[in-house]
């Protein structure tokens, strides 16, 4: 009778074959609505144009820095191309702490902090007096009037710093950088993760068009036919656009698959309303969810003889890299065992096949619902480009991609599914994607000495 009742309970997150085709088809429209020149502005997804226009040749070739911020870990980076043909690649880098509070501080203060990062790191690498370009992800939503120009639209995951939204962030860097006064950098270059998640694929795999990542947030980009892009000038060639498809849902259209967790998930969060498909698939969210559905079916006595602990009553004390342990193959039962114990739950062996069952559904959930958003990209493309067939190449980053134990394979099957024209392979990024923001510097480079 109870696993009776936690299958009623857990049904609500599972998505029926066409139930994601349907959820594609809803993408594939928006995806249009964000190309165009006048829908774009009310657009959920907003599309936006990059300006890199190239993938990777393997000439590139130089001496850069890059910045990346927005994921886990904000790291500094110095990164040299040396021999091209050998594609020899140095990289030196250093990860640098975001204080929690300063993530909610002032913009001000937070770019005061990157330029001392960067600086410190400069002068431990002997780089000081050089002035060498520099590339930054930067891996929220921005309208970039050009490769450096990129105005903050904003925030997104756990940043909400005063005074950058509506602000250009390379000015915003650049004058942190002069109020120290004791260094400079040359020509930057601004990239969503996506963007250096792809390019820094690109580099390894050519026929590599989409970046992709599941981590603290979710989002992927892709190569379009300039021609498509309403909102720049010019027919000729592509341009990679940064879909921000975590805003897909924003505009209501997927309420009819939200549950009550959902609900609460977005509610409580630093920024309701916004980013609905991100939180339902990301790193962020993900453990939340899990833990509000463990609450509820405690307080309905299908769990710990219904009593819950002040821990998991607690928000984000469910951390989604317990989701990852507790899933493992071998070890995920003996793992949820301790970790009940850690939350301090009276737990009994169904408790933690139950637990282990509902991370199972909820990360499930999370890998089709981007496998569906995945195919809607493969599938324009191929229809872009009027194939039969696409032989095409994913850069992939992030935890949750790279930790969780079955999330590549499901994500794998469903896209396969329903994308069954599209053959995709999958590539993990090498040492994330700083060395690909240094990358789109060096095809930036490439470009403008070709075109002189
Ligand atoms: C890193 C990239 O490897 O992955 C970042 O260098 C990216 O640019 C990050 O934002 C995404 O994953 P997570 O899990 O750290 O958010
Ligand atoms: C959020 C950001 C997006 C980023 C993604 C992954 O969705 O808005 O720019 O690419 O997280 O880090």
């Amino acid at each position: 009778e109870v696993l009776s009742k936690v299958e009623k309970y857990l049904q609500l997150f599972q998505l029926s074959p066409e139930m994601l085709q349907e959820v594609s088809a809803r993408l594939r429209k928006d995806l249009l609505r964000g190309l165009g020149k006048h829908s774009h502005h009310k657009a959920p997804v907003k599309m936006l144009p990059t300006f890199v226009r190239a993938t990777p040749d393997g000439t590139e070739k130089g001496d850069f820095l890059a910045l990346d911020l927005g994921g886990t870990n904000f790291r500094v980076l110095h990164v040299r191309v040396e021999e091209e043909a050998q594609k020899v690649l140095k990289m030196d880098s250093q990860i640098c702490a975001i204080p929690q509070e300063m993530m909610l501080g002032t913009g001000e203060q937070l770019f005061d902090h990157i330029a001392t990062c960067l600086g410190d790191f400069l002068e431990s690498q002997n780089l000081k007096g050089k002035t060498l370009p520099l590339g930054f992800t930067f891996s929220f939503p921005c309208e970039q009037l050009e490769i450096d120009k990129s105005i903050l639209i904003r925030w997104t995951k756990g940043f909400n710093c005063s005074g950058v939204e509506g602000k250009d962030v390379v000015q915003l860097l650049k004058e942190a950088i002069h109020r120290r006064g004791d260094y400079d950098i040359g020509s930057v270059a601004m990239v969503n993760d996506t963007v250096g998640t792809m390019m820094s694929c690109g580099y390894r795999d050519q026929s590599c068009e989409i970046g992709m990542i599941i981590g603290t947030g979710t989002n992927a980009c892709y190569m379009e036919e300039m021609k498509n892009v309403k909102r720049i000038e010019g027919e000729d060639g592509r341009m990679c656009i940064n879909t921000e498809w975590g805003g897909f849902g924003d505009d209501g259209s997927l309420d009819d698959i939200l549950t009550e967790f959902d609900v609460e998930v977005d509610k409580t969060s630093i920024n309701p309303g916004v980013h609905i498909f991100e939180k339902m698939i990301s790193g962020m969210y993900l453990g939340e969810i899990v833990r509000l559905v463990l609450v509820k079916m405690t307080k309905d006595k299908l769990l710990f003889k219904g009593q819950i602990s002040e821990t998991l009553g607690t928000p984000g004390q469910f951390e989604t890299k317990f989701i990852s342990e507790i899933e493992e193959p071998d070890s995920g039962l003996e793992n949820a065992k301790k970790i009940l114990t850690e939350l301090g739950l009276d737990w009994d062996p169904v408790d933690a096949c139950v637990v282990r069952l509902v991370c199972d559904t909820i990360s499930s959930r999370s890998a089709r619902l981007c496998a569906a958003a995945l195919a809607t990209l493969v599938n324009r493309i191929r229809n872009n480009r009027k194939l039969d067939h696409l032989k095409t190449t994913v850069g992939v980053d992030g935890t949750v991609y790279r930790k969780h134990p079955t999330f590549s394979s499901k994500l794998q099957k469903a896209v396969r599914l329903l994308a069954p024209q599209c053959d995709i392979t999958f590539l993990v990024s090498e040492d994330g994607s700083g060395k690909g923001a240094a990358m789109v510097t060096a095809v930036a480079q490439r470009l403008a000495h070709q075109s002189r």
